[in-house]
This record gives C-alpha cells, sequence and structure tokens, in this order.
C-alpha cells in the first residue's frame, strides 16, 4: 500500500505543486469507504457543506453542493485510511520539513447536478492547511459522467490539469497553491477530501 508514496508523487509536488497518481487506495479499502459512504448518505448521517468561516459561514448551494461527514477514524476502514495518511504526513515532513501534525478528512457526495466553484483551500497561506489529499471512491468512472476536478496555476484562469474521479484515484496539492473547482457531476460522486495541518 504505501509503495505509491514513492519519489514521482514528491517530485510532482516539488515542481508542480500538485501530484495525481491512479489507483492509490487499494481496491478492499476504496470498496470498504465507499460502502460507508454509502450508508451514511442513506441513513441522512451526511449533511450539506457550508462555505466560509465564522460570521460567514452559510450553505450555498449555487456555490458548492456537496453533503458531508467527517471521519471519526471508528471503523476498520477509517482506521487503515488514517494510518496510511499519517504514513505520507510523515514522508511530507521528511521530505519538506513542512511540520505538519493533523490530519483531517471528510467523506463528500455531490449528488447529479452539483458542483463545487473555484476556490482555494487555503487563501494566501493564512490558514493552517498545508496539503490537500482528495481520494475517489465511485467503483467506476466514465469522463463524459463531469466531476472532473479542475487545477488552476495562481492566477486562476490557466487550467493545469483537470483530473476524472477514477476508482482510488489520490490527487493532492499545497493547499495555499492551486485554485481549484469541481465541475458538474451526472452522477452521483463520491470521495473523501482531507487537509494535513499544521496546528
Ligand atoms: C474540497 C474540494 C475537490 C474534489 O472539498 O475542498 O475541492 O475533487 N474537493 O472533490
Ligand atoms: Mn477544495
Amino acid at each position: 500500500m504505501e509503495t505509491l508514496l514513492n519519489t514521482a508523487l514528491f517530485d510532482a509536488l516539488y515542481a508542480q505543486g500538485y501530484a495525481v497518481v491512479p489507483h492509490f487506495l487499494p481496491e478492499f479499502l476504496r470498496d470498504a469507504l465507499y460502502t460507508e459512504a454509502c450508508t451514511l448518505y442513506h441513513n441522512q448521517s451526511m449533511y450539506q457543506a457550508s462555505i466560509g468561516q465564522g460570521p460567514n459561514n452559510q450553505v450555498a448551494i449555487d456555490i458548492r453542493g456537496d453533503f458531508i461527514h467527517w471521519l471519526d477514524g471508528s471503523t476498520p476502514a477509517q482506521k487503515t485510511f488514517f494510518k496510511l495518511m499519517h504514513a505520507y504526513q510523515q514522508h511530507l515532513n521528511r521530505i519538506f520539513y513542512l511540520g505538519i501534525n493533523n490530519y483531517e478528512a471528510h467523506f463528500a457526495l455531490y449528488p447529479k447536478g452539483r458542483y463545487y466553484k473555484r476556490h482555494w483551500d487555503n487563501f494566501h497561506g493564512r490558514g493552517n492547511r498545508i496539503v490537500t489529499t482528495v481520494f475517489y471512491l465511485n467503483p467506476q468512472w466514465h469522463a463524459e459522467w463531469g466531476g472532473q476536478l479542475r487545477l488552476y496555476a495562481q492566477d486562476e484562469q490557466t487550467v493545469l490539469e483537470e483530473i476524472t474521479p477514477q476508482p482510488g484515484l489520490l490527487a493532492t496539492f499545497i493547499s495555499s497553491e492551486i485554485p481549484h473547482e469541481v465541475l458538474p457531476t451526472r452522477r452521483p460522486r463520491i470521495s473523501i477530501a482531507g487537509w494535513l495541518r499544521r496546528n
């Protein structure tokens, strides 16, 4: 499993500010996490995500349309997932001296037609999110279903890459360097978005 934490990933992060690793999650783990997310959604344990901090916090589905549920490490699959992310954290700290000491992650489900407009996960480096991770959990995905993650250069205009949410794929980037958006999806799109933080 850790074999995909290889030099190509860290080379790409260093050179471009982002990296894409197909099939990062082993199939058993992707499948277990997918099943958990589906169950949470059907049990109405996911809630509409919001935008903005503090008094500006609001639900605005015309900007951000996903339902989320924060992982708490309470299931075997989540424990395995957090172990894997701890290994990623240690590699990042050893290679780039990032001083990351925390990881938070939520399941996300974008129903048909939903999207997340262009945004920064850490605007001007003012927040404590250092590295973003997004894992895609659907057992299959076709490009014509939409839902691509579009990465932009810091000018917020130049498109760097459009990532189709393939099963088990990891998209990871420096949170203060890569504005990005989720294009409208034509199928329910299930993922785990997470942030390695320095508190
Ligand atoms: C986010 C986000 C990207 C994705 O949750 O902040 O940008 O591809 N997610 O789901
Ligand atoms: Mn984001």
